[in-house]
């Protein structure tokens, strides 16, 4: 019996043998196309619609590769001109979605505040309302996002890039951003909402004199920001528009418009209605 058996699972080792050689050789060309960076990541929505397991395990890798190896969340963007309500709505999708919230403004005002080198190099350029040079915050921010947290959780980045190079830097990094979020507001009422800013020190908290007035027992420590004045305003919004054009191009099939004129709540449902896709 022991022959007719052998010879059996001969036959069909044989038989088997081309297959296997078949499997393997769609597996290497799999992943000897994905050595290239650049092409790497523009080659994630094609994986993405073909069908089975393996594939997903393939847009997984794909996705990890892009950012740094064992990355888990994903990596979004929110821009938009000075006063857009960029920190008012990250609050709300950090607590909808647990993001870990990265803002090089709030980076840089707590090393301006802290008088560190960065801080001390930093101050004059956020006074007069201009960019902080890009090579004072570029690997800081890259830094950041290699870190365990952000990996994990994954990471919305506030005000980030915000000039063409800051973009190239994050796509040579090979940080593959997976929405970019763009707030759209009329200058007129930026100006409106900057002026009327006051921000808590010690909640954090973002409060408007007429559109989210702050309570009273609050009122003494708020601080009214130094760039919050008319004239700074908008000399940032004449440095936001000469660059956003610069800078949408590198994330053109992740962009998403947001429209920032209703309430904040209102403004919110529109970004989830996003966000709930990832
Ligand atoms: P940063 O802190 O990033 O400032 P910004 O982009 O100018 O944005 P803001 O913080 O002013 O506004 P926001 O959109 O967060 O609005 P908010 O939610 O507070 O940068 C500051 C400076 O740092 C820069 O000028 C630059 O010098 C430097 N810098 C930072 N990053 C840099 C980088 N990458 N490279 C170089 N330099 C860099 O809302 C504003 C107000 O409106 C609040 O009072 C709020 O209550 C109210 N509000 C919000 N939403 C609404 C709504 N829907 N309706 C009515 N009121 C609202």
């Amino acid at each position: 019996m022991a022959g007719p058996r052998r010879g059996r699972s001969l036959v069909a080792a044989l038989l088997l043998a081309p297959l296997l050689f078949f499997r393997l050789d769609d597996v290497f060309t799999s992943f000897s196309s994905r050595a290239p960076s650049t092409s790497l990541r523009r080659s994630s929505e094609s994986v993405l619609v073909a069908p089975g397991k393996q594939t997903g395990q393939r847009l997984q890798l794909t996705l990890c590769q892009a950012r740094g190896g064992d990355a888990k969340g994903s990596l979004v963007v929110i821009a938009g001109p000075p006063a857009a309500g960029k920190g008012t709505q990250c609050e709300k999708i950090k607590d909808k979605y647990g993001f870990v919230h990265i803002s090089t403004g709030d980076i840089l005002r707590e090393n301006v505040k802290q008088e560190t080198d960065l801080g001390l190099k930093a101050k004059g350029y956020m006074d007069s309302g201009a960019l902080v040079p890009s090579e004072l915050i570029v690997d800081l921010v890259k830094d950041r996002l290699t870190k365990d947290d952000v990996k994990e959780k994954g990471c919305l980045l506030d005000g980030f890039p915000r000039a063409p190079d800051q973009a190239e830097a994050m796509v040579d990094a090979g940080l593959k951003v997976e929405k970019f979020l763009v707030i759209k507001v009329p200058d007129d009422t930026l100006v409106e909402r900057g002026c009327g800013r006051r921000l808590d020190p010690e909640t954090g908290e973002i409060y408007h004199l007429k559109f989210r007035p702050p309570p009273e027992e609050v009122v003494d420590r708020l601080v009214h920001r130094s760039d919050d004045q008319e004239d700074k305003i908008r000399e940032r919004l004449k440095n936001y528009h000469s660059q956003i054009d610069g800078i949408t191009p590198f994330f053109k099939d992740v962009i998403y418009e947001v429209d920032g004129t209703g309430k904040p709540d209102q403004v919110f449902e529109i970004i989830e209605e996003d966000l709930d896709k990832l």
